[in-house]
């Protein structure tokens, strides 16, 4: 469709034109007077794509009457998803010099470079923004969308074609497919004018420049996007069809060539010194920097290495945060509660005499455990000195033990649990108390629920905190299940959930609509929805690419009791999983309770088997492959990565499962086993060809 519309020429495109016009004037007059849509959302806006592309081919077609210059009108729908071609994940940290050292060291360990082998760091501000990708082919912007769970985000297109410094169309030597990955942002002087002006118009004045960039983007009316002071820099690449560029210096070099915005000032460093030097001014100058910056960031400058390196979890190797210490403030505690997990963690929270903190509010801050609070000796009407960095829940750093009043008495740890009153206890070598309320506790049910729909998990919009909290009182969903019935149940009650407060006939059908859509969901996702304890995003995607489906989940899992035989050996055999997570996993499964659950889900989701990421295509992907002995070409740690992304399965253990045994010099009892099972043995070089 894209392509046909590239070969027009301007009087061909301008009769297309005047005919994408019409009907998406049609449809809008359908949808929103009519309330009677003839299309489907995705089909009217592939006539909107159709509509820009053309348009920024040939800028003359945009007329004051254009549906692009009448963007106000998008209904309040949600956004569609994009899937990204290449992941878009976050990055990891260092903190100090020493763990620098450590994230060169790795580098360079991973590539088998010696000590004293130069490894080129490109480094450049963080700034605290949200990550967007931009696509352009052939040069035309056709879609942008934000990161979302990194692998499908919102389709923000409209929005981010308000963004002054993003080009709609670049020229040049442009590669036919060009991600780029970037943050949008509000500089400091354009939040604290839109502050003014929502508090003269009696609106909510945003926290911080991010959320402001953040609610400013995610307007599903691009015209108040487009009324906000948003700015774009590119920092990588997603998806792009030829190499441009040999470093990542040359590729903010080209950047720039096109049209983008880079973080500046940016800096090409040879070694930690240099890397140190440079953290150091930018601390030094950050307070006068027009916009908020977190830390910063160092990339392995040389691309071919970038992708020998690849990635880990959800974080690039070639690549590293540096963050800056959090900030600190001085505040008084007013009191301690206790928050019930939903694994039965009691976790005690101090409620704060309210405090900006890097410019914003904070009102509670974690305490941890009781040993944390005990250790700080804090009690309630101290002094405290509390911090915040980034994203993560202010903490309590210290008391001021000079300001403390003489009749202050120290905290009491419940030993109840102060929701269902139940028995906490606190096993021995654990920091935490627990309730055992198990099932029957409120706060462990509804915390359960808020996991469940999360944005990692069901990422169903509309089902938030609060609306599960009271939705949980009501009797209207208590366990998951619930969630799926809800319409059907709506239909005939009495209290229709349009006709409570705060809703309205369009928000209740938009909740509806998330859930439906969220019927569908990957498994692994699936799997981390149900909120095991130490099963998180990472270690719950490892599970489904071991087991595919739930089926073969719930089978493995039953025959796992048995700890002697395979099965339980084959779930410890999974990366990450010890037996105490094993132990947490097999319980879950063995609980009735659960299982009815999960049959009950089965039946009414469409769970999707988990589909090996990349390269299903390649010759090893899904086999499972051990390597043994020492390696010459590559180092072990790469060859492990490398099977990987080709989607293969390394293993650490050889068995009549295993397809290939990768052996390298000096190979011992593995290659021994390997062949006593009839297992193939592959050479170093063997493996080299294999997969090249
Ligand atoms: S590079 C593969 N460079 O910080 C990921 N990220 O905390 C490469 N960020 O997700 C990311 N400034 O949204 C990179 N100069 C910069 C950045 C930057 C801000 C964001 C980005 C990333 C997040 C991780």
């Amino acid at each position: 469709m894209t392509s046909a519309l590239f070969d027009l020429d301007f009087e061909e495109a301008k009769v297309k034109h005047e005919e994408l016009a019409k009907a998406i004037s049609i449809h809008d007059k359908k949808y929103y007077q009519q309330d009677n849509p003839e299309v489907s959302d995705a089909e009217y806006d592939a006539l909107r794509r159709e509509l820009e592309i053309l348009e920024s081919k040939f800028p003359k077609l945009v007329t004051k009457n254009s549906p692009t210059q009448n963007v106000g009108a998008k209904p309040a729908k949600g956004f569609n998803k994009i899937k990204h071609s290449v992941p878009m994940l976050s990055l990891g940290n260092v903190f100090s010099e020493e763990e620098l050292d450590e994230f060169l060291k790795r580098v360079r360990k991973f590539l088998g470079l010696g000590e004293d082998d130069i490894v080129e760091i490109a480094a450049e501000p963080k700034i605290d923004g949200l990550s967007c990708s931009i696509r352009y082919e052939k040069g035309i912007l056709v879609y942008a969308a934000t990161r979302g769970d990194g692998y499908e985000g919102e389709d923000i297109t409209q929005n981010v074609k308000t963004i002054k410094d993003v080009p709609h169309e670049i020229t040049g030597d442009v590669p036919d497919v060009l991600e780029v990955r970037g943050e949008v942002y509000m500089r400091r002087d354009d939040f604290i004018a839109l502050n003014k002006s929502q508090e003269a118009e009696d609106k909510q004045p945003f926290a911080n420049p991010r959320n402001a960039a953040a609610g400013s983007l995610r307007q599903l009316d691009a015209s108040i996007t487009a009324k906000r002071p948003l700015y774009f820099f590119g920092y990588a690449l997603g998806d792009v069809s030829e190499t441009f560029a040999s470093t990542q210096w040359g590729v903010r070099e080209k950047l720039k060539e096109w049209g983008f915005s880079e973080a500046d000032p940016a800096a090409l460093c040879q070694n930690a010194q240099e890397i140190m030097r440079y953290y150091n001014s930018i601390n030094e100058a950050r307070p006068n920097l027009n916009y908020e910056i977190d830390g910063v960031v160092y990339k392995v400058n040389d691309l071919d290495f970038q992708k020998r390196l690849g990635f880990v979890s959800r974080a690039p190797r070639w690549a590293t945060a540096h963050k800056f210490p959090a900030e600190q403030a001085v505040t008084i505690i007013n009191d301690i509660d206790i928050q019930v997990g939903r694994t039965g963690v009691l976790t005690p929270v101090a409620r704060l005499e309210p405090i900006t903190v890097g410019g914003v509010v904070v009102s509670n801050a974690t305490l941890h455990n009781q040993d944390e609070i005990e250790r700080k000796d804090v009690r309630i009407g101290d002094h405290v000195t509390i911090q915040r960095a980034g994203d993560v829940i202010p903490q309590v750093v210290n008391v001021l033990i000079e300001k403390r009043k003489n009749d202050s008495r120290a905290y009491a740890f419940p030993n109840k649990c102060p929701v269902c009153n139940s028995q906490a206890i606190r096993e021995e070598g654990e920091v935490a108390w627990r309730c055992t309320g198990g099932l029957i506790c409120n706060a462990q049910a509804v915390e359960r629920l808020k996991h469940f729909v999360s944005r990692l998990a069901f990422d169903i919009d509309g089902l938030g905190a609060k609306i599960i909290q009271q939705f949980w009182e009501e009797g209207l969903i208590k366990t998951p299940v619930d969630i799926f019935t809800l319409k059907e149940r709506d239909k005939k009650t009495l209290t229709p959930i349009r006709a409570r407060e705060g809703w309205g006939e369009l928000s209740a059908k938009n909740l509806f609509e998330s859930i439906e859509k969220s019927r569908k969901i990957d498994f692994n996702r699936f799997i981390y929805a149900l909120g095991i304890r130490q099963i998180g995003e990472a270690t719950a995607k490892r599970l489904a690419s071991s087991y595919g489906d739930l089926k073969n989940l719930t089978i493995a899992m039953e025959a796992a009791q048995d700890k002697l035989g395979a099965a339980y050996q084959d779930l410890i055999n999974i990366d990450d999983i010890g037996p105490s997570t094993a132990d947490d996993l097999i319980g879950f499964f063995a609980e009735p309770h659960n299982q009815d659950i999960l049959n009950k889900l089965d039946d009414i989701l469409d769970i999707q088997p988990y589909e090996l990421p990349q390269n299903t295509g390649s010759k090893v992907a899904g086999k499972i492959v051990v390597f043994t002995g020492t390696l010459t070409k590559i180092t072990r740690a790469e060859a492990k990565a490398q099977a990987e992304s080709l989607g293969a399965k390394v293993s650490g253990s050889v068995s009549k499962k295993t397809d290939y045994v990768i052996a390298g010099e000096d190979a011992g009892s593995k290659l021994k086993k390997a062949k006593e099972l009839g297992v193939v043995v592959l050479s170093e070089d063997e493996w080299i060809t294999l997969v090249l």
